[in-house]
């Protein structure tokens, strides 16, 4: 079992990485004070797998257990009438102050859980058990909870950090392999801004890696290599957290490297492109603008598309400039006025760029548009 650290004062918290943690899920929790009653939010397709292991776990412990599942098992579940349901089951099932929630499931049962805990009776105890592989590198790590609103996705939410996360990498062997390959694309993310040593590891394993996981071939060497890369990414994330916790100083926006044309990808794609897959053409693309402003050197923007393209993203996408571009400016309109790109300068370190003609933008976009 892995261990990262999160230290941020008295919210300082674990994440443990490792195999068959939720069966000891009791024992992991027992030390750290967490009430008598524990209420997990899940939904029906990962209650079914994992629901019975974790609470048998909890009681054994001498927990009170009661759980919730969420209607849809999808993004629609992070609403107000979900949220709402969850609180109710908090009243009903008589969850106090000292009580505690537990989310089992990725990111959407995640976000929503921790905002239900962070706002029921004023917050109460919150643990993260994430079941996939982007909520174990991504979504469980940070603090960040919340819903969506009709017009707007994670509009309303909180900073609130869970007091233990647990990631049990055995979860990972029913996963989808495209849901698998899609947060891969923030693993190298998280190379590119922080880990050299884990986009090196990328570059040795990953296609193994993709090979292994649509083969459903899970054996002790693929277990070992996903604790490492999860363990490497929580801790960057944990790091940048560390100096920006609630995105003041600007410092947790390196963690939006690819970002900001993903976002503008999915928009263009009327969000039928993958997450992971726009993150991954948004990582080339800006790779291509740094290199173009001579930042990046052509040797290193080769290596990620490279290594992007052995995980098996098409790198490539059929949207005129014009159309992202005008979503970028959208997007920048929402945010704060300011069409901002995190740009590498080597693999293992970014930096933060504003004031970038559109004209080199647009260079870039109509470089990399495919002609297909
Ligand atoms: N809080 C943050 O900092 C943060 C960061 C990134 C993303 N997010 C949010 O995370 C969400 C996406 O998370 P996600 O990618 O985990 O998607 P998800 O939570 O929707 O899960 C995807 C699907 O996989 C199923 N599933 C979960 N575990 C499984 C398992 N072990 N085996 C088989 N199926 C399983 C789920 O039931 C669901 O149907 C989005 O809502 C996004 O906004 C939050
Ligand atoms: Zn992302």
């Amino acid at each position: 079992m892995k261990k990262v650290s999160v230290f941020l004062a008295d919210r300082s918290y674990a994440i443990l990485i490792g195999k068959n943690l939720l069966a000891q899920v009791g024992s992991l929790i027992k030390p750290f004070n967490l009430g008598q009653k524990i209420l997990i939010v899940s939904n029906r397709r990962v209650a079914g797998r994992f629901l019975p292991k974790v609470s048998k776990s909890l009681s054994h412990s001498g927990f009170d257990v009661f759980s919730h599942l969420l209607s849809h098992g999808d993004e629609r579940d992070k609403s107000e009438k979900e949220l709402s349901k969850v609180w109710s089951a908090m009243v009903r099932n008589g969850l106090d102050r000292s009580s505690t929630v537990l989310a089992l499931g990725g990111g959407v049962v995640g976000d929503l859980a921790g905002f239900a805990a962070s706002t029921y009776m004023r917050g109460i105890s919150f643990v993260q058990a994430p079941t996939t592989l982007l909520a174990q590198v991504d979504s469980a790590v940070g603090g960040k909870t919340g819903i969506d609103l009709p017009s707007a996705k994670n509009i309303v939410g909180s900073f609130y950090q869970p007091r233990l996360v647990i990631s049990d990498v055995e979860t990972l062997k029913t996963l989808p392999p495209k849901m698998f390959k899609d947060s891969l694309a923030e693993v190298i993310k998280y190379g590119v801004i922080q880990d050299r040593k884990l986009f090196e590891l990328l570059e040795k394993n990953g296609k193994w890696l993709m090979t292994a996981v649509r083969k459903k071939s899970f054996g002790q060497k693929v277990f070992e290599f996903l604790e490492e890369i999860i363990a490497r990414s929580a801790s960057v994330k944990a790091q940048v957290v560390e100096e920006d916790e609630r995105e003041v100083s600007g410092k947790r926006m390196i963690l939006n490297y690819g970002h900001t044309f993903a976002h503008a990808l999915e928009g263009a794609s009327g969000f039928k492109m993958a997450h992971g897959e726009a993150v991954a053409c948004g990582m080339i693309l800006a790779g291509e603008l740094a290199v173009k402003m001579g930042i990046f050197s052509v040797q290193e923007q080769a290596r990620q598309i490279r290594l992007i393209q052995q995980i098996s993203f098409p790198a490539k996408y059929q949207f005129s400039s014009s159309k992202i571009l005008a979503f970028m400016k959208r997007d920048k309109k929402a945010r704060d006025g300011n069409l901002r790109f995190i740009l590498p300068v080597r693999i293992g370190k970014v930096k933060v760029f504003e004031h970038i003609s559109e004209g080199s933008v647009k260079n870039v976009l109509d470089h990399y548009r495919s002609e297909r």
